[in-house]
């Protein structure tokens, strides 16, 4: 079994590796936007494959979109599809080849697949011509699918598909499967580390780095907006940020394992050594090569600062977590960082990290009911949360249940 410092030293090179790489969701929302732009479709979902399910992951709609206030985004929830003959994109899946409908209402009876009325019937959207590709590896796994919808022409009437699209729209199947083949190695190389590094029990580890990390991408991306950065800014920030919040708590690696799975609470000896995460995590970046290195120091040095000031590490020496110089209390702790002084990624993973902890079980905790997890985050707006930010989660809380039922904990 590795050491304490050689889960460390193991980590240590992760971030030139994490620098390399884009965003899953940016990209596979770019392929899609220029799939649907080339044949000039109304539509367009990307369906990412778990096991024996299609999972409805991406998704736009100009039609849809154009009903909600500008900035706003469309929210579906995730729901998936049996990789099996019964439905459209089920049947591409199965048998790895596309899929060209004229109208999906009008479907010949000797198929085995039928179009599935339910996402009409609950936006009150007609789809119509329908074309449906398998995402496949050269190994000829079938990855995901990829389907556009309503091909229009150019006076905005529903079209059906034509050969060329076909042919067009394997080259964005391909691209897409690419870059979810990286990204999925990515991700997966980031976890198999955590999970080696015994970081946690593994029922925890995935799902909560995904979750805290989409959460507080999309927290960033409301503040972000508030403050009128432009898209390409916002997109540039969302691809660093998600990286380091997945690894908010990496410097738990050097904790013990006696105390990080202790199955009660904490003594005040033992939460003493477990604080020392956020330094241990903070050291891993320490030589901020890059923004990429910067950010994930900064989420986790700060993600357990609180707002009044009453938070950890504080004003601390990196290497040594003795008090900076005119930093030191009367009682000869740190002095904590308080409302803005402590950096805005800090102040995001904060929220994100409560939220995901309190409604999760926990080996010293039960997991809460929602309404109770926010109600603390309610009642700590100004004295462990930033409350402007608290603001702009409760306004999207409709996208967070979402991104938590996108990511849920395996049993
Ligand atoms: P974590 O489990 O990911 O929890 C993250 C943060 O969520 C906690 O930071 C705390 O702010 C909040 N939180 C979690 N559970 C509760 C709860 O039951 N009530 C309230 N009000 N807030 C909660 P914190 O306290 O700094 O803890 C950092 C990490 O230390 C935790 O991460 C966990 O890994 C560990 N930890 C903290 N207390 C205990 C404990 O009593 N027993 C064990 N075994 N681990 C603990
Ligand atoms: C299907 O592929 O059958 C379902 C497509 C959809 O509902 O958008
Ligand atoms: C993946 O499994 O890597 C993709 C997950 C997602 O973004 O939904
Ligand atoms: C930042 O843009 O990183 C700082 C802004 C803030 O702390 O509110
Ligand atoms: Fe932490
Ligand atoms: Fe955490």
């Amino acid at each position: 079994m590795l050491t304490a410092e050689q889960k460390l030293d193991a980590l240590t090179n992760l971030g030139a590796q994490l620098n390399r790489l884009s965003d899953l969701d940016i990209l596979m929302e770019r392929i899609l936007s220029e799939a649907r732009r080339f044949v000039n479709a109304d539509a367009g979902s990307i369906y990412i494959r778990h096991d024996r399910d299609l999972r409805f992951t991406y998704t736009q709609n100009a039609t849809l979109q154009e009903r909600l206030p500008s900035g706003e985004k469309l929210v579906y929830s995730t729901f998936a599809i049996p990789v099996d003959e019964n439905s459209i994109a089920g049947w591409v899946a199965t048998a790895g080849r596309p899929l060209n409908l004229k109208d999906v209402y009008e479907l010949d009876n000797s198929v085995p697949y039928s179009f599935s009325r339910q996402f009409d019937e609950t936006t009150g959207y007609h789809t119509q011509s329908m074309l449906t590709l398998p995402l496949a590896t050269s190994r000829a796994d079938v990855v995901g699918v990829l389907q556009i919808i309503n091909a229009r022409d150019d006076r905005g009437r529903i079209i059906s598909f034509s050969r060329e699209d076909e042919k067009m729209m394997a080259h964005f199947a391909s691209t897409a499967t690419v870059a979810l083949e990286k990204a999925r190695m990515t991700r997966d190389i980031i976890l198999r580390m955590i999970r080696m590094a015994e970081m946690r029990d593994p029922k925890e580890t995935g799902a909560h780095v995904n979750r805290v990390a989409s959460y507080s991408v999309e927290l960033y991306e409301k503040w972000a907006q508030k403050q009128g950065f432009s898209r390409e800014e916002i997109d540039a920030k969302r691809d660093i940020l998600r990286m380091a919040a997945m690894l908010h708590d990496v410097g738990k690696v050097g904790i013990s394992d006696t105390i990080l799975k202790k199955p009660g609470r904490f003594t005040e000896e033992e939460f003493n050594v477990m604080k020392e995460h956020t330094l241990m995590g903070g050291r891993l970046f320490k030589d901020k090569r890059s923004e990429f290195d910067d950010a994930a120091a900064e989420v986790a040095v700060n993600h357990h600062e609180k707002w009044n000031g009453l938070g950890y590490p504080g004003y601390v020496d990196m290497e040594t977590g003795r008090p900076l110089p005119g930093y030191e209390t009367p009682d000869g702790r740190p002095k904590g960082k308080a409302g803005k002084e402590i950096p805005l990624y800090g102040r995001i993973v904060a929220i994100a990290d409560v939220y995901d902890a309190l409604c999760s079980q926990r080996v010293y905790k039960p997991a809460w009911e929602e309404k109770d997890a926010l109600d603390i985050l309610e009642k700590d707006a100004g004295s462990h949360f930033d409350p402007e930010l608290i603001e702009l989660f409760f306004s999207r809380l409709d996208v967070i249940r979402s991104i938590r039922e996108r990511y849920p904990d395996e049993d």
